[in-house]
């Protein structure tokens, strides 16, 4: 018997070792390793040899079949390094796609407002997100009682301080700040303290602008958004400009795009309308002006203010705000 083993080891040996295919190199494999193999057969008759045979050739045939897997294995990975270096390897196979991450799409879409306004002259100003009442209201002309204060449902902090309801304080600030000419935009996150639907989220981006100089006019104001609404979303959308009221602007108005989702057809993110309001706007209030110690018969300015979340939804055609901070990358890799 245990010549026979040798006998098998050294037929064995030389077929693994000459095999140069992946086929001859299976079939050495089925016929020595094999379920039907001598050797198998060999070892399912183990039991019924006496003790000390069983135990001798018992040994011998374990030992064999570890030697000769192991010389099938070296056998298959000479195969492979040999297709490696010939280039016989299948070039047309899909490759795996190295997942790439990206910035979210509410910062490209801020990038890219900025850039926008950047070659229009404006540059970015920032301001905090806790503010005082003076800065997110009084100074903006919403004195306690106004009835304005009821649309900025507030999250109040600590102190008697608030999370901004809007970016316009920093308006307030920058022209504390500094002398006209001013030209700034103010990009940045605010909140409101209401229930969250496909168009509210209690927070959200907006972006604030504000010019003041002497002689500056309402032509202007609607020239400038006019060209940054058709720089943003092609030359084709329809812009229209209605009367509207906000404190700190007299006169005010609100803008309205033309759906980008329906492409004014009317859907439920303009409510069957065919518009969307993007942005508010207006020439500066003098009294907004006086709190900040500018002279109203001196200066003239306009301010507007957009939201961000609106602008991204209408350029990727997204139908609920809520999506944009969920971070489900299912919905973030496609937009
Ligand atoms: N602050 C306003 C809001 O959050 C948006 C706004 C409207 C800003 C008109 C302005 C403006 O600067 O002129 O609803």
């Amino acid at each position: 018997m245990l010549d026979r083993l040798r006998e098998i080891g050294e037929a064995a040996r030389e077929a693994f070792s000459s095999a140069t295919d992946e086929k001859s190199l299976e079939d050495a494999r089925v016929a020595y390793l094999g379920r039907k193999s001598e050797l198998n057969r060999i070892s399912r008759g183990l039991k019924d040899l006496d003790p000390e045979e069983r135990r001798r050739v018992g040994r011998a045939t374990n030992d064999l079949k570890k030697e000769l897997a192991a010389l099938c294995e070296e056998a298959r990975e000479r195969m492979a390094e040999g297709a490696r270096r010939t280039g016989a390897l299948d070039l047309t196979l899909p490759g795996r796609v190295p997942w790439v991450g990206r910035r979210h799409v509410l910062i490209r879409t801020l990038e890219r407002l900025e850039e926008i306004f950047r070659t229009l002259g404006f540059e970015v100003a920032l301001g905090p997100h806790i503010e005082d009442d003076f800065h997110n209201f009084d100074a903006l002309n919403i004195p306690p009682d106004h009835p304005a204060r009821d649309m900025h449902d507030t999250f109040f902090v600590e102190g008697g301080r608030l999370l901004r309801t809007h970016t316009s304080p920093v308006q307030i600030r920058v022209m504390q700040s500094r002398r006209p000419p001013i030209r700034i935009i103010a990009p940045g996150r605010v909140y409101r303290n209401e229930a969250s639907d496909a168009s509210h989220s209690s927070e959200f981006y907006q972006l604030e602008g504000l010019y003041v100089d002497r002689n500056v006019r309402v032509g202007e104001l609607k020239g400038v958004l006019t060209k940054f609404l058709h720089e943003l979303y092609g030359q084709d959308v329809g812009v229209r400009f209605r009367a509207g009221f906000f404190p700190f602007t007299e006169p005010s108005t609100e803008v309205d795009l033309q759906c980008r989702v329906c492409r004014g057809r009317g859907c439920p993110v303009c409510k069957g309308t065919g518009w969307v309001e993007l942005l508010g706007a207006g020439m500066v209030d003098p009294r907004v002006f006086e709190a900040v110690g500018y002279d109203p018969d001196v200066y003239t300015g306009y301010a507007f203010g957009l939201g961000v979340d609106r602008i991204s939804m209408m350029m990727t055609g997204t139908d609920d705000i809520r999506l944009f901070l969920e971070n489900d990358l299912r919905f973030l890799d496609q937009v």
